[in-house]
């Protein structure tokens, strides 16, 4: 679908309504790399540790093992805490992020990032900083997003999208009674990328997110 997974050094962003699959996205792509010895750090903005890593479990992939080998981090970043998160994305989270080694990184979500700036330009200044601090540790980054519940097409911000080198939208497909019929998988952008604009079929189920296409790859380097 891409080509062989993501541009290393991109940002990416992964807008999605509940549900869809963003989570266990974000958590698949630190897997897929520390499998190949990228280290990989989480950063939570939504849910704890506990059940992140339960999550991961659940899936059964080994992800105590990649945890205790220090192939993966997740870092949990408390919107609460506002202020002192926000002093944190703009000032030393570059340095954290490089000093930690991390090829890979997720963000999820920058949803809530966005809730701790009141005003548009404070939302931007403070993606425009995380995007940059995962850039400069070298990083390939997944930010995740809750998609528009009336234009699901676009995060809710509307604004990660110029943040990010490409996106991928995870959706709902409808059956023509309207009802919710499976997940969709959509690449919308992926800048210096030929990638494909079908619409993909997807699922969640006991090993984490299946695409049905023989060519998606998210874990290569
Ligand atoms: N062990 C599992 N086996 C099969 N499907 C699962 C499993 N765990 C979760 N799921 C599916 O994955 C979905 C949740 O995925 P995830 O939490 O990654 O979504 P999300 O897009 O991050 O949602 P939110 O916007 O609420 O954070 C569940 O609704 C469920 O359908
Ligand atoms: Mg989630």
């Amino acid at each position: 679908m891409l080509g062989g997974g993501f541009p290393s050094g991109h940002v990416v962003l992964v807008t999605g309504l509940p549900g869809t699959g963003k989570t266990c996205f974000g958590l698949q792509f630190l897997m897929a790399g520390a499998a190949i010895g990228e280290k990989g750090v989480f950063l939570s903005l939504e849910e704890d540790v506990a059940p992140l890593l339960e999550s991961a479990r659940q899936f059964h992939w080994p992800v105590d093992v990649a945890v205790k080998a220090g192939m993966m981090k997740i870092l949990r970043i408390d919107p609460k805490e506002t202020r002192q998160s926000l002093h944190r994305i703009q000032g030393e989270l570059g340095k954290e992020l490089t000093g930690l080694g991390a090829r890979r990184i997720v963000v999820d979500s920058v949803s809530l990032l966005n809730m701790l700036s009141d005003d548009e330009s404070g939302r931007r200044s403070t993606l425009f900083a995380l995007a940059a601090a995962c850039r400069e540790a070298g990083a390939t980054t997944v930010l995740t997003a809750e998609a528009d519940p009336l234009h699901p097409e676009v995060s809710r911000d509307g604004l990660s999208e110029y943040v990010a080198d490409g996106v991928l939208l995870l959706g709902y497909r409808t059956g023509a009674d309207g009802h919710r019929v499976g997940l969709s998988l959509r690449v919308l952008k992926m800048r210096r990328t030929a990638h494909v604009r079908t619409v993909q079929p997807y699922s969640i189920g006991a090993n984490g997110i299946a695409v049905d296409a023989k060519a998606v790859d998210f874990g290569g380097p």
